[in-house]
């Protein structure tokens, strides 16, 4: 017999879990917050951008289309009518993809999992932007995998630093990536584009070295300025790209909705792994609360409701901030990366920022290694115009008494 009390069942944990367990709780960002304090941490919707009403009429209205069905296993005709929805869509974006090509999950997060379960083994080796999702870096480190992060400029990733970094651990016989993770268009945390260019040089590294491209797009319709360049996924003719999206930011992350496009092969394998899993009555609820345009028209107004508030966080920083500070310039989606003047750390400051009346992620969290000290991710998403020209007046104030006096230079 095995005592369970000195390890309870830690004994009996698998390998991968008994080598990741001390990796730290999933979601500990939430935490960071004031009472009083504006929370530009939070990536999360702005509250009254939920369509409470429109989404009790439709579940109104699908249980009255489909009695029982709605809510059985599996679901109803709106529940299956969502994977080529999802695909009609795709293909508006120049993505020529079939239902067949759709797998459902539980939102971005889970779609992330499904391809790491299907791709990782321990060992392999994940390339990611620096700074990326916070939230990936979670779930790859669930796969006890290397994690190797590449630096991201106002283009979006350095594609031309993974590819000196792919042709020397070609040379030196190291080992390739399985998975390359992007969020190419208004990345969390910069707020940045990948460029056309370097979507299309980044595929052609992925056919070169064998690696599998994961395109995670939460945020890419979410628009105020400029064009789209095409998805990755759009360019992809040899099958190697695994686009990732959600409705957590164009319906409401409650939904829980998200889903990949994929081969039909690699689609199967997800099916397989999912079975059963899928969020049926969700699934009939978002179907018909997107008929007749109206998922259309709430994005139109989800752009009209966070425009402004990008406006006022650009006007804000510009306004407010001490010399030395820099930030990105984002099209759409919900952050922008600040960078503090030299010698001013995010995370040691962030306790005397939270005092002063806003809060924010140190840029720590978005790295892999130990980078990401003299920046932060701050979020217009969440709040209204006035309470973000608080936060950033409270936090220049923060950043004035962090940051090192001539004296202390001497
Ligand atoms: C880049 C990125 N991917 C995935 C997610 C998670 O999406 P979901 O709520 O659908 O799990 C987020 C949410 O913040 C995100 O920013």
């Amino acid at each position: 017999m095995t005592d369970t009390d000195s390890d309870g069942l830690t004994h009996l944990y698998s390998e991968t879990v008994r080598a990741t367990m001390d990796g730290g709780t999933y979601g500990a960002w939430r935490s960071i917050a004031g009472a009083d304090a504006v929370p530009l941490s939070f990536g999360f919707p702005y509250p009254d951008s939920f369509p409470n009403d429109a989404l009790v009429k439709s579940a109104e209205a699908l249980v009255a289309a489909e009695g029982d069905c709605a809510l059985q296993y599996g679901g109803g005709e709106y529940a299956d009518a969502l994977p080529e929805l999802i695909a009609s869509r795709a293909r508006d974006r120049g993505i020529a993809c079939t239902a067949d090509e759709i797998h459902l999950t539980n939102g971005a997060t889970n779609a992330i999992d499904t391809v790491c379960q299907t791709f990782l083994d321990p060992g392999d080796a994940v390339f990611v932007e620096g700074p990326t999702f916070m939230g990936a870096l979670r779930l790859f480190r669930n796969y006890d995998v290397e994690i190797a992060a590449f630096d991201v400029d106002e283009d979006g990733l350095d594609v031309e630093a993974v590819a000196a970094a792919l042709e020397a651990r070609a040379a030196a016989g190291e080992t390739l990536p399985t998975l390359l993770y992007t969020i190419p268009t208004f990345h969390n945390p910069t707020g940045v584009t990948l460029t056309a260019d370097r979507r299309a040089r980044l595929l052609e590294l992925a056919e070169t070295y064998d690696f599998v491209i994961l395109e995670d797009d939460p945020y890419g319709q979410l628009r105020f300025d400029g064009t789209e360049p095409a998805p990755i996924k759009a360019l992809d003719e040899s099958g190697r790209v695994i686009r990732v999206n959600t409705f957590s930011k164009t319906i409401a992350p409650g939904v829980r909705t998200g889903w990949t496009i994929a081969d039909e092969a690699i689609t199967a394998q997800f099916d397989r792994i999912n079975a059963g899993g899928e969020p049926s009555f969700t699934r009939g609820l978002i179907t018909k609360y997107a008929e007749d345009g109206r998922l259309d028209r709430a994005i139109e107004a989800l752009c009209a409701g966070y425009e402004p508030r990008r406006d006022q966080l650009l006007e804000s920083l510009e306004a407010r901030m001490p010399p030395g500070t820099t930030w990105s310039e984002p099209d759409g989606g919900f952050f922008v990366w600040v960078g503090f003047p030299d010698g001013v750390d995010a995370e040691t400051m962030l306790d005397d920022a939270i005092d002063r009346g806003v809060t924010y992620l140190p840029g720590t969290f978005f790295y892999p290694d130990d980078r990401g000290a003299g920046h932060a991710r701050v979020s217009f998403s969440h709040t209204t115009p006035e309470a973000i020209d608080e936060g950033i007046a409270a936090l220049a104030g923060a950043v004035e008494a962090a940051m090192p006096t001539a004296e202390a230079d001497d």
